[in-house]
């Protein structure tokens, strides 16, 4: 295990500003990733794609209209898959509310239109990827159906690409099942191309997130900002203090604009497509007699304090 700072040619070097895509289906915590991308400095937000997962397509695309509204940000914005690329659908609406932000979507103040949201995210990616001179990083907080059919769709994209940070699986332990974390339970085929693209990865899995938790102290603190978000995202992750709801989100953005809050292995990591409770089971092989490239940088600890400054800090907008 890597304790040092996460140093990887993928990640963003000293006062450097680099170009980024998010693919999401938000989700309280896809809305928290969202602003937490805003408020760094280190990124030019240049797409917002939807996918479906947390909710149907229709819902997580209104949802990346009202951020970018709320949040003042210039991304185009896109729709994109609205079930997975084999599997039926299966969403987390108990979670998330049928809103996807915890019945607080009203309280933003925004009233949308639909007329900034492009209807292709694939195509939309492909080309905010190729327009773009500098490698663009990609943060994929939702199952990977979009991101996968890019890769194989366009595989001349892949040079184009910094890293995917992506938001799923884990070492250990699920929350669908006992073995398999959402986004990849959701979109296991999916997950697997990705993993076998050759693309640098960067993962946050469920064994790390469980710790990037919020306390009733950070809640009432992000209540009483001034600035817009506070009342709103309050409201919305109300549920939250404790340990049964962390912000798993996040930490995908985190992972390039503060790598110095986690440690990290260099891996080789497979996903599990077949049905049952090990659907989407991402799995590490470690045996050392087999020939084999890692594929992934697998983050293993969060520094929950300093996760927990910055999320409430950002929410000071
Ligand atoms: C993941 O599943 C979704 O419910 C969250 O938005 C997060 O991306 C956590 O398992
Ligand atoms: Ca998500």
């Amino acid at each position: 295990m890597r304790t040092e700072n996460l140093e990887y040619t993928s990640t963003r070097k000293k006062g450097e500003r680099i170009p980024l895509l998010i693919d999401c289906d938000p989700g309280i915590d896809d809305a928290m990733a969202l602003m937490v991308a805003r408020a760094s400095e280190g990124f030019e937000l240049k797409g917002i794609t939807s996918v479906s997962g947390n909710l149907d397509i229709e819902t997580t695309t209104k949802n990346i209209e009202l951020f970018a509204k709320v949040l003042k940000l210039n991304a185009v914005l896109a729709s994109g898959a609205s079930e997975p690329l084999v599997k039926g659908k299966f969403s987390a609406e108990e979670v998330h509310g049928s809103d996807g932000l915890g019945g607080a979507s009203s309280l933003f103040g925004v009233s949308l239109s639909g007329d900034r949201v492009q209807q292709n995210a694939v195509d939309t990616m492909r080309k905010l990827l190729l327009e773009e001179e500098r490698k663009t990083a990609i943060v994929a907080i939702g199952p990977l159906t979009n991101i996968a059919l890019l890769l194989k769709i366009y595989p001349e994209v892949k040079e184009k690409i910094r890293v995917i940070s992506i938001m799923g699986g884990s070492l250990e332990g699920g929350n669908v099942t006992p073995l398999s974390e959402f986004n990849f339970y959701v979109d296991p085929e999916a997950a697997s191309i990705v993993f076998q693209s050759g693309v640098p990865l960067i993962l946050s899995g469920l064994h790390m997130t469980v710790d990037a938790t919020i306390t009733e102290e950070n809640l009432e603190e992000i209540r009483n900002h001034s600035g817009v978000l506070g009342v709103p995202a309050a409201e919305m992750l109300k549920t939250y203090p404790g340990t049964a709801h962390p912000l798993h989100d996040p930490c995908a953005v985190l992972a390039l604009s503060h790598p110095e809050i986690f440690t990290y292995e260099d891996l080789t990591v497979h996903i599990d497509t077949r049905e049952g409770d090990s659907q989407g089971m991402s799995y590490k092989d470690e045996r050392p007699w087999v020939k084999k490239e890692t594929n992934c940088r697998v983050l293993l600890k969060i520094h929950q304090e300093k996760f927990r400054r910055l999320l409430v800090d950002t929410l000071a907008f």
